[in-house]
């Protein structure tokens, strides 16, 4: 891989949608990070994508601050550089959705966590490195279930189980202002 290829890190790039954004810019000539907290799941996603470009692969829970860390030191150790994050892993806490006026406040706590404040984290932990690429960019990516409640099988309508996700757009629009764009 040439010093000018540039690297995004993608969470959550085991499966899903994580996976397919990873196969599309490695063929686009990007080289990407991607990480998830199942090993076996992980290496088999690497291996696949490895057949198209430079992949390195970080077991990580990004709910883990020594795993955040852990994890960006990988990517600035393999690439020395970072131009995109992409905040992807997310969860919907607890399933099938509860109603509402079941909901568990530890529960909430915790999808707020993964979906919102361990994203702003990894964002925080990433500035150094994409603050010197020539463009940079941070994205988070969210749901359909940031913007209305799912409904739950009784009926019900389900709690804002991705309102997390719905501010992922302030962690993105946070970066976008300090690099000068538009929020
Ligand atoms: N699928 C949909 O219909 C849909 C609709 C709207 C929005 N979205 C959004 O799109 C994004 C991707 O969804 P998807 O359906 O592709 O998800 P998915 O298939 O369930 O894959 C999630 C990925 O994130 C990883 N992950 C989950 N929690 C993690 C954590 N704490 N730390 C590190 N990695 C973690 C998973 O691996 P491990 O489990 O091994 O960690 C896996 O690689 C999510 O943000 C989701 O909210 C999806």
């Amino acid at each position: 891989m040439s010093s000018q290829t540039p690297v995004v890190l993608i969470t959550g790039g085991s499966q899903g949608f994580g996976y397919a954004l990873a196969h599309s810019l490695l063929t686009h000539g990007f080289a990407v990070a991607i990480c998830a907290r199942d090993k076996c799941r992980l290496l088999q996603a690497a291996a696949s994508l490895g057949a198209y470009g430079h992949v390195l692969a970080v077991v990580a829970d990004i709910g883990d601050g020594d795993q955040r860390e852990a994890l960006v030191q990988r990517v600035e150790y393999e690439f020395g550089r970072l131009d995109a994050l992409v905040n992807n892993a997310s969860t919907l806490g607890t399933l099938p959705l509860p109603p509402v006026d079941a909901a568990d406040i530890e529960n909430l706590r915790e999808v707020f966590h993964i979906n919102t404040f361990a994203p702003i984290l990894l964002l925080k932990r990433c500035l150094p490195l994409l603050e010197v690429a020539v463009a940079s960019i941070a994205m988070s990516i969210s749901s359909d279930a940031a913007v209305a409640a799912y409904p739950c099988g009784d009926g019900k309508n389900g709690r804002p189980v991705h309102c997390g996700t719905s501010n992922r757009r302030g962690v993105s629009g946070c970066y976008r202002v300090r690099a000068g764009g538009d929020p």
